[in-house]
């Protein structure tokens, strides 16, 4: 299964009962190890977690600290997720923590560098 097809199966534990929009994420740590998320929402609506972070949460916690890519997938519940669904704002600073210039971010019909999505960015290095 490659990266695109296990963020599409990652997506069918997505908990969106709110929104209905149900994301999955497949992240490729250096290790060659996947890890997976989906989005998880809550009736409060602010604590909604993204899929992206989820599985970040996920690699982190089980000791990965360098990554090499990320396949997001989107859609409502009930459609194939075939558009792209690019990664919010706060996913993207949230990968900036870990990931290098060149981490590949591939959605349902385009693939960017995290620098093509989040330009001139903020980075533990800036903190000197
Ligand atoms: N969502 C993600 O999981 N990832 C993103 O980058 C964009 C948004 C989720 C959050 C919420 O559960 C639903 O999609 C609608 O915004």
């Amino acid at each position: 299964m490659n990266l695109l097809e296990q963020a599409k199966k990652a997506r069918e534990n997505a908990y969106a009962p709110y929104s209905s929009f149900q994301v999955g994420a497949a992240l490729l740590a250096k290790s060659g190890r996947i890890y997976l998320g989906a989005n998880v929402e809550s009736s409060a609506y602010s604590p909604t977690l993204c899929a992206e972070r989820a599985a970040f949460a996920a690699a982190v916690s089980a000791g990965e600290r360098e990554f090499s890519a990320i396949a997001i997938v989107g859609a409502k519940r009930g459609e194939e997720p075939n558009e792209d669904c690019p990664p919010c704002g706060v996913c993207r600073q949230f990968m900036r923590e870990f990931c290098a210039d060149d981490f590949t971010i591939r959605l349902a019909k385009h693939t960017y560098t995290l620098a093509e999505l989040l330009p001139v960015s903020f980075g533990k290095e800036n903190l000197g």
